[in-house]
């Protein structure tokens, strides 16, 4: 099928017709549909990266909470655009983003509406002005691309947690981009990082980045190694989003009234010794952006999600260079690249 960039009147989009777990690519198509108009509360945006998450593989599965939409559907949970056009009377709503938020302006969606079958994995997105988010002169197209899935999730569950200045977090899977991300936003609040990895190869990377210890939990006794970094007082809380037997040793790794914050389903179950939950008033809770985000107070939320741009400018959010680029077209070699890839060499992205 011909797909190209000077096909100015089609929306060209990539369409999941059925979810298969074993091979996330089998279910998709590259289709010309016509290019969606806005109305009244609405811009369309012309989407020019969108990354390939661990968040769309599970999508393309058919197991995640934020994409079960009628199919074919457009997957693609986040990504970045210009805007090409608004809905009539948005003017008025875009004030509240003072000067500059018109055709042209790049954005991002904070959510966009893959929930309703309608991702980023196509050229034209129409989208609730509400939902877009100014980027930042000093944010790449390509770093912006990033800003919803991890960085929203990195600078919410640190807000879940509290930790205070000075205070030890411990993390697992510490060399994904998000847990890349977690060590530098922790090192730019004064949190010491104490970051788990099955590899040692991750090691002095991950220092480099700032991590202050970095353990390979196929090699030493987590919760001893917490207690002897932390004197004996214990990590403040832990994120974890990976489950199986390894999984117990977050919980005692934190502070008598401790959380760990649970935000991925790799490994399907974690487990949780019942000494801590009963004697140390542990606390296991799951993280999820999209819930996070809904629980917000509006003016909470956009506080947020500015910190969250203003990170990304000052490059404390900064994800890795991307890996590789792909068009559309090539969606699939595009998403069999992302699954073999680990996280720290960098998204694999779609373009144009
Ligand atoms: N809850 C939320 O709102 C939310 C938001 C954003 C992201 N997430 C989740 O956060 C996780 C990280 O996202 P990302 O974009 O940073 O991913 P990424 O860069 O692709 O990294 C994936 C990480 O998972 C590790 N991993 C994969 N399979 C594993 C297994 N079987 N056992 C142990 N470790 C395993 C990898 O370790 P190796 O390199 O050693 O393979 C790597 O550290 C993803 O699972 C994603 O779904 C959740």
């Amino acid at each position: 099928m011909a797909y190209s960039s000077e096909d100015a009147k089609g929306n060209w989009a990539v369409i999941v017709t059925k979810f298969d777990r074993d091979d996330p690519t089998a279910g998709l198509e590259l289709v010309k549909r016509p290019i969606p108009s806005p109305k009244a509360g609405e811009a369309l945006v012309r989407i020019l990266y969108r990354p390939i998450n661990p968040s769309d593989i599970f999508a393309l599965q058919g197991q995640y909470a934020g994409f079960q939409p009628q199919l074919p559907a457009v997957p693609g949970l986040e990504g970045m655009g210009v805007i090409e056009e608004v809905g009539a009377s948005v003017r008025a709503v875009l004030a509240r983003f003072t000067q500059g938020m018109k055709q042209g302006q790049r954005v991002v969606g904070a959510p966009w509406p893959s929930a309703e079958g309608e991702g980023t994995w196509q050229q034209y997105v129409v989208v609730k002005v509400d939902n877009l988010f100014p980027v930042r002169s000093e944010v790449s197209n390509e770093d912006a691309s990033q800003f919803f899935v991890n960085p929203c999730t990195v600078v919410g569950m640190v807000h879940e947690l509290q930790p205070p200045a000075g205070s030890w977090l411990l993390q697992n899977a510490a060399n994904s981009v998000l847990g890349q991300e977690i060590i530098t936003y922790a090192k730019h609040l004064g949190i010491k990082t104490i970051n788990v990895v099955r590899q040692n190869e991750y090691i002095n990377e991950l220092k480099q980045k700032g991590a202050d210890v970095v353990l390979n939990s196929n090699e030493v006794d987590i919760v001893q190694e917490v207690r002897k970094t932390t004197g004996g007082k214990m990590a403040w809380g832990a994120l974890n989003p990976i489950g199986g037997p390894k999984s117990k040793a977050f919980p005692s790794s934190v502070r008598t009234h401790g959380t760990v914050e649970v935000y991925s389903l790799i490994g399907e179950e974690v487990l949780v010794p019942m000494s801590d939950l009963v004697w140390r008033d542990i606390h296991v809770k799951g993280f999820w952006l999209n819930v996070w985000l809904d629980s917000l107070p509006s003016h909470v939320r956009e506080k947020k999600l500015k910190e969250t741009m203003d990170m990304m400018a000052e490059k404390v959010l900064a994800p890795p260079p991307p890996s590789a680029k792909y068009p559309l077209v090539d969606v699939k070699k595009a998403v069999s690249d992302a699954q073999r890839k680990s996280g720290r060499e960098g998204k694999v992205l779609l373009e144009g």
